[in-house]
């Protein structure tokens, strides 16, 4: 297995099974500072930069949190307007990163161009961590919910996952490429402008990832161990920021889960988002015992935080 230490993480693309489950190891390991609320001083001589050009609530403060339960410092943006990257100025990424690397150990950077974690990472000295790249990639986002279904239903071999949104969407080429790794049926529902590129679908032959697309969600429903859900209804991701609309579309029934779409699912099934979500997911399910994406937001943290101690060579 490739060492974690000193690593960039941009993509799942080249991820072998034995580093998932590596992850997956030194999370159950990290788990309990966690759930009993402690910081400990593991990384108390590291820091942690946020480089964030786009909006998070969870990538950011998950990172964020998983720092500070192990005793490390932060300091970083998450407004890019306010630095010389987002002014008059447009400073570069390889000028900026010329700068952060002074200024910590590891850097997580969201960004609205695809590619541009890569680029960083070419100019920096520190591990750059993928927080989302315009429509490219969502690495620890997949890497949280690949431990989700682990811990809840045993393991990702032998799932169906159905992965109903918009299949331009970063998460969702993240795990395309994760589950060539696993015996696992990823099931594609999008409406057709969301469809996955044929780029895209022509990698995951080529990497073997077994996948069939879907028309409705009646047509998978019944089968399917974990829904996946991203919206349908989002934001431009290659755009800096989008704000609020008057008027927003609603989600076809097609892609939409209700509690009266889950009589028909395996009682077994567990729902998952990463969330912020729209209507495709209504709040009515919350409370089935289908929905696992509050767990999924803490196994957040928990996976930042195995990542980071990886990256700064805790466990070697
Ligand atoms: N899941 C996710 O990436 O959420 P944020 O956009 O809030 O970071």
């Amino acid at each position: 297995m490739r060492s974690f230490a000193g690593r960039d993480i941009l993509s799942l693309k080249e991820f072998e099974r034995n580093e998932f489950e590596h992850l997956f190891e030194i999370a159950d390991r990290v788990e309990p500072i966690a759930r009993e609320r402690r910081n400990v001083d593991m990384l108390a001589h590291k820091t942690l930069v946020t480089a964030f050009y786009q909006p998070s609530t969870r990538t950011r403060l998950a990172h964020e949190a998983a720092m500070h339960r192990l005793g490390g410092h932060v300091t970083g943006f998450s407004d890019a307007k306010m630095t010389r990257a987002g002014d008059f100025y447009q400073e570069s990424i390889k000028d900026t990163m010329h700068m952060l690397e002074f200024y910590g150990d590891v850097i997580v950077m969201r960004h609205f161009d695809q590619g541009a974690p890569h680029e960083a990472a070419k100019w920096a000295s520190i591990p750059i961590i993928n927080g989302g790249d315009g429509w490219g990639e969502h690495p620890t986002q997949i890497l949280t919910d690949l431990y989700t279904i682990t811990k809840e239903m045993g393991s990702v071999d032998g799932k169906s996952i159905l992965a109903v949104g918009d299949h331009r969407m970063r998460t969702m080429h993240s795990l395309g490429y994760s589950l060539s790794q696993f015996d696992a049926e990823m099931v594609i529902l999008a409406p057709e402008e969301m469809s996955p590129l044929p780029e895209f679908l022509a990698e995951l032959d080529e990497k073997g990832t077994n996948y069939r697309i879907v028309d409705h969600i009646d047509e998978a429903i019944e089968t399917t161990d974990v829904i996946y859900m991203e919206p349908v209804v989002q934001p431009d991701y290659t755009k800096a920021r989008q704000e609020k609309q008057e008027v927003y579309a609603r989600t076809d029934a097609k892609y939409q889960v209700t509690t009266e779409v889950m009589k028909k699912a395996k009682g077994s099934s567990i729902i998952l988002h990463s969330l912020p979500r729209r209507d495709e997911l209504l709040p009515e399910v919350d409370d089935s015992r289908h929905a696992r994406y509050w767990q999924e937001a803490y196994n957040g943290v928990v996976m930042r935080m195995a990542l980071l101690s990886s990256v700064l060579g805790v466990w070697e």
